[in-house]
């Protein structure tokens, strides 16, 4: 309604609506199905839905109101609906919620996106991810570098089955199997080979791949508002034991913003324990 017509209401529509309030109460008992649904949970006596408005079982007197103001009211909202946890497939490596950890391979082993590009954004070396992924890392760099945390790189990204086998077998080189497995997934295990994972560090270059990352601005801005951008902090400080591997607080997995935000309002940090799913702190074999 304009300002000019609910100054006016005051004056001249009061009155009028006592009139057709009486009006209405006499005729309500015939009230159409239809004319009863079109309500708002304020009209109703009684409210039926789970989510009572705040007007609901209040003695307050209801606000007056014309008919005109009661055709013009937007319609109640419905309770939004309770979150799909099967909506996308955890198997399928192109879902954007596929699980992989050590005790869920990717189907097949040496899967790789058909989407990949290059997002614009600094980076160690040019990175490629999924297109979804690609634009959803530009725009969280630039809302974290908005918002003061300063500026980010990618450190690493899409990383191919053939690349995985050159990362995993150079950490097992330099430091021993049990090492390697405790901070590099083995091929076809990793979040890196569906595109959908990335290693992010602070520009200027600091702590780049060490748990130090999780203190400095950039990583405690990801750490906070990630999940805005659809991203999780996949590897947390207190899951080792479930996602199998070491503190990781610059690797973040897309999972779309659905999902980031029913974990984020939930309060579940890994997608094992979302989905239920066993602990992963071991390879099968
Ligand atoms: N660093 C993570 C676990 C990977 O290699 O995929
Ligand atoms: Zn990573």
């Amino acid at each position: 309604m304009s300002p000019r017509l609910a100054s006016s209401r005051s004056v001249f529509v009061v009155p009028l609506a006592a009139v057709l309030a009486a009006a209405l109460l006499a005729s309500c008992s015939s009230a159409s199905p239809d004319a009863s649904a079109s309500r708002t949970p304020s009209e109703s006596p009684v409210s039926a839905g789970p989510t009572p408005s705040p007007q609901a079982g209040s003695a307050e007197p209801e606000p007056e109101s014309s008919p005109a103001e009661t055709e013009e009211a937007p319609p109640a909202s419905p309770t939004p609906p309770a979150f799909d946890a099967t909506a996308r497939s955890i198997d399928d490596p192109s879902s954007l919620w596929v699980v992989s950890d050590k005790l869920r391979p990717l189907d097949p082993v040496d899967y790789a996106p058909t989407d990949l590009v290059t997002p614009d954004v600094a980076s160690q070396n040019p990175p490629t991810l999924r297109a979804e992924v690609a634009a959803a890392v530009v725009e969280m760099f630039a809302a974290g570098e908005a918002e003061g945390a300063g500026a980010f790189q990618v450190q690493s990204a899409y990383r191919s089955y053939a690349l995985q086998v050159d990362v995993y077998g150079g950490y097992v080189q330099r430091e021993g199997q049990a090492a390697a497995d405790a901070q590099s997934a083995r091929p076809g295990f990793s979040e890196h080979q569906t595109g959908l994972a990335l290693d992010i560090s602070p520009i200027p270059l600091s702590c780049p791949l060490k748990a130090c990352f999780g203190d400095t601005t950039q990583g405690r801005w990801l750490a906070d508002n990630a999940w805005r951008f659809g991203f999780l902090l996949r590897y947390p400080v207190d899951k080792v034991e479930v996602t199998g591997f070491m503190y990781e607080p610059w690797h973040f997995r897309y999972i779309g913003p659905e999902l980031a935000t029913e974990m984020h309002e939930t309060g579940v940090t890994t997608l094992e324990e979302f989905f239920g799913l066993p602990a992963a702190p071991d390879y099968a074999g």
